[in-house]
């Protein structure tokens, strides 16, 4: 088990059977081994330095039905919101002030927002905040629209995968969605210059051992700059709602996995991770995570956008949860720096 963690880090890679091994098999000691070893090739990197995004979730309609996800389109107890321009303006500039210089605009598939009203409201905060980046994580779209999106300032974008294996993919999403889909529209944004980011829910209903070693190879051939992954938690009004939470030890174990085998990626210690179990961000970046994402809406929308339930930080005024976040980093060793935290590639 060691002598496979140690080839890991030098080779950066594994075979198929070499990782399923790794995963059916870690204990306690050997999740000690790797998270050092994971520490270590994130602070070659970046130090113990934890970079910032700071979270707009400005639309929760979605004309999505994902059976995990809290606001899918047949939800009807979501109480729907659109964040106007200016209110989300507002969120940059308090954010901005905060230290922030990478602003997420996340949002569900949201068929009001035209293609323009997306160029605008980027080239808008674009304009306003010329020494920030934009990250969109807004889901499937046509090659022409990323294009224009990139064109208007978008600098990067996220997208999880979500799972690489086709037939698990079909049983956490309606047939309209597909894993071919997805993968293309990763290939789209690559081809066309964005910083890409991508990731998957650990412990999703139905996912085996050998639908996470695909998930690892998937994303080790896309090379994507930043890696997001957080444990599935279920909604009380989804098809999933009865099912379990995915393991706090696994997806600190993965993601020093990903660490050793994605050494400058950019990886969050995810608001997921927070919300099953208090300690958990900072243990995800003792683990390798170097990045959090503080969230940056409005608190009177925070509770209407949840993927999942009891997600934290629903409550705090964001400036709170940038000290709140400033003290727990500073209690592990670490510092959040001010920096748009661009992938670099070394
Ligand atoms: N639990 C954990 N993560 C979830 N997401 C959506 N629903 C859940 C859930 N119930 C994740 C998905 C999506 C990201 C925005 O949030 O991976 O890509
Ligand atoms: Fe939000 Fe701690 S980070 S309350």
């Amino acid at each position: 088990m060691i002598d496979l963690i140690d080839k890991l880090q030098k080779t950066r890679d594994l075979k198929r059977d070499e990782l399923f091994y790794l995963l059916s098999n870690f204990n306690h000691n050997t999740s000690e081994y790797i998270h050092e070893k994971a520490r270590e090739v994130a602070q070659r990197y970046f130090g113990k330095k934890i970079y910032t995004r700071g979270l707009i979730e400005f639309t929760n309609y979605c004309k999505n039905d994902c059976f995990y996800c809290g606001i899918r389109y047949s939800n009807k107890n979501v109480d729907r919101y659109r964040l106007s321009i200016d209110s989300i303006l507002d969120c940059c500039e308090s954010g901005y002030h905060l230290g922030f210089r990478t602003f997420v605009l996340q949002g569900g598939e949201d068929l009001e927002y035209t293609d323009n009203d997306i160029v605008n409201l980027v080239s808008t905060i674009k304009s306003r905040f010329p020494d920030c980046a934009i990250t969109l994580s807004i889901g499937e779209k046509s090659y022409d629209s990323y294009l224009a999106y990139f064109k208007s300032g978008a600098d990067r974008f996220l997208l999880r995968h979500e799972t690489a294996t086709a037939q698990h993919y079909k049983k956490l999403h309606p047939h309209n969605l597909t894993l071919d889909r997805r993968k293309q529209c990763l290939q789209d944004l690559k081809s066309i210059g964005y910083q890409v980011g991508t990731g998957f829910m650990v412990g999703s209903p139905y996912q085996t051992i050998e639908n996470l070693v695909e998930d690892l190879l998937f994303i080790k051939e896309i090379t994507p700059q930043m890696i997001g992954i957080g444990p599935y938690i279920p909604h009380h009004d989804t098809p999933f709602a009865n099912e379990n939470a995915g393991s706090l030890e696994l997806t600190l174990f993965l993601i020093s996995v990903i660490r050793l085998m994605n050494p400058n990626a950019l990886i969050p210690a995810t608001t997921s991770l927070g919300t099953i179990d208090p300690n958990g961000r900072e243990m995800g970046i003792l683990a390798g995570a170097n990045v959090v994402m503080p969230n940056l809406s409005p608190v009177n929308v925070r509770k209407k956008y949840e993927l999942y339930d009891n997600k934290i930080c629903t409550d705090e005024e964001a400036a709170e949860c940038k000290v709140c976040l400033s003290n727990r980093i500073n209690k592990i060793g670490y510092e959040i720096v001010v920096d748009r935290g661009d992938y670099v590639n070394i």
